[in-house]
């Protein structure tokens, strides 16, 4: 749990870092079966990207590579189909990019395919996969080709997207303790793009 989220009680005004935190804050609480809820695995994979040296644009990726189970929120009744693709992460990195710009985007967008990748490559790696993530891994696309496989592998994407997945698996412990999202406001503040209409400081 995250061991001080006093910014989610008091989010800092409008914004793509007021949005987050209102997400958060309204949403973060849903487990989308797994066994930690969203806010937490957010802020342990953000915390994993930071410990390991990742630049402000892999650890807001980090943190926010699921919005977009946030930002649909639950289906009706709360429940979660599994056996449906719900393409969060095209939901998410659509929200994201105009917000953090197109490089946090790239790395949310590729997410599910770095799982299917690893899944390919390594079955290994697939046995070691959440329930959850097993359980959605067909609905998503199931393994790649080798032409897919290829195309994944040559695009300039391929390495964030790997490191990303890596993190998100390891982000799913019950009750680890993390800074709370506060922790990371600073980054989210420097990635946050300029909106029209929004108020411009000049001079
Ligand atoms: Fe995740």
């Amino acid at each position: 749990m995250p061991a001080d989220d006093t910014s989610i009680v008091d989010p800092p005004g409008d914004g793509p870092v007021g949005e987050v935190l209102g997400l958060f804050a309204r949403r973060g609480d849903g487990h989308y079966g797994e066994v930690v809820d969203q806010r937490c695995h957010a802020l342990q994979c953000a915390t994993l990207a930071a410990d390991a040296g990742a630049t402000d644009s892999l650890v807001t990726a980090a943190l926010l590579h699921d919005i977009g189970h946030l930002v649909r929120g639950p289906d009706p009744g709360g429940s979660y189909d599994l056996s449906v693709d719900d393409h969060h992460e095209t939901v998410g990195a659509r929200w994201v990019a105009p917000r953090f710009g197109a490089a946090v985007a790239r790395a949310i967008a590729f997410h599910v395919l770095a799982k299917r990748y690893s899944c390919t490559v390594d079955p290994a790696y697939g046995a070691r996969l959440s329930p959850t993530s097993t359980a959605t891994l067909s609905a998503q696309g199931g393994l790649l080709g080798a032409a897919e496989q290829a195309r994944f592998v040559a695009h300039p994407g391929f390495d964030e997207a790997m490191a990303l997945r890596f993190w998100d698996e390891q982000a799913k412990v019950a009750d680890a303790v993390t800074p709370g999202i506060g922790e990371f406001v600073p980054i989210l503040s420097r990635l946050a793009v300029a909106r029209p209409g929004a108020t411009q400081t000049t001079g």
